[in-house]
């Protein structure tokens, strides 16, 4: 696997993959890489010829008060995985290779950016997009992949893309669990072991909350109910929301009568977890 960490060996390396009429499928993490990270690399290397994966903490998504400086990190222990799966290149910049001085450059999306995640994380959104089509540029791949654990961005990336005109597929890849139902996330590694046993009812909470719907609730109100009842219970909990959206728009519903999802946060001690699911 190529380690690469500059634009300059970036675009040296894609020029001669493109020679080789290759396939490129991108990646972008943040590092600390679990089960799920491993999902989007292995749907990349089944799906195209280079897989291409990105690690950079990017410091423009974090707000002034969150974990940016303590986020994890394990760059020898991430390539290792990365090189033992197959994958062709990791590009892991420096912050000044990303946002040399003078960088001005803003990309926001208002709308969806402004509920939930976005109300919560001022910024954070715009520091995602801005990043992300600044990874599109320099590799131009043919796809992308992301979690569906971090389904707003998703939606946000899917619109970008769209609007941009960035001649590419985004590819969502299903949220991989551990087996207590717990989205796997770099996050729960700063869970304290008495935390780590509450962490899975956010995602029994959306499930009996999906159940609910799957009976034939239609009342959004109901099924938000049951998932916040739930949740209700467990005193160390602090729950940021719980939203029944439409699944594109992500508009909050009153009914579920078309394809929406469940979005819901918690915060245990000084973690936040967000989960979701999809209701068809
Ligand atoms: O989901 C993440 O890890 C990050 O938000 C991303 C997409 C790599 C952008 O920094």
């Amino acid at each position: 696997m190529r380690v690469i960490n500059t634009i300059h060996g970036l675009r040296a390396y894609l020029s001669s993959i493109r020679e080789q009429r290759m396939t490129v499928g991108l990646v972008p993490t943040m590092g600390a890489f679990h089960e799920g990270h491993l999902a989007l690399m292995r749907r990349s290397l089944e799906n195209g010829d280079c897989t291409i994966v990105s690690l950079f903490v990017n410091p423009t998504q974090f707000g002034p008060k969150e974990d940016f400086e303590k986020y994890p990190r394990d760059f020898n222990r991430d390539s290792q995985l990365a090189a033992d799966l197959g994958v062709h290149a990791l590009f892991a910049p420096p912050a000044s290779e990303m946002y040399p001085e003078g960088f001005q450059t803003n990309i926001s999306l208002p709308k969806i950016s402004s509920r939930y995640e976005g109300e919560i994380r001022p910024g954070h959104f715009d520091g995602v997009a801005t990043v992300c089509a600044k990874l599109f540029n320099l590799v131009q791949p043919q796809r992308a992949y992301f979690g569906q654990k971090d389904y707003q961005q998703c939606v946000l990336i899917q619109r970008m893309v769209s609007d941009l005109n960035f001649n590419m597929e985004i590819v969502p890849v299903p949220t991989v669990r551990e087996p207590d139902g717990l989205a796997m996330s770099s996050r729960n590694a700063f869970l304290s072991p008495e935390e780590r046993t509450v962490a899975p009812d956010l995602y029994l909470a959306l499930r009996q909350a999906a159940e609910l719907a799957e009976q034939r609730e239609r009342s959004a109100a109901a099924i938000k109910e049951r998932a916040i009842h739930l949740l209700s219970e467990e005193p160390t909990i602090k729950v940021d929301y719980i939203e029944v959206a439409d699944a594109e728009s992500l508009e909050p519903c009153d009914l579920v009568d078309r394809s929406t999802v469940i979005l819901g946060a918690i915060r245990l001690g000084s973690t936040r977890l967000i989960d979701n699911i999809l209701l068809k």
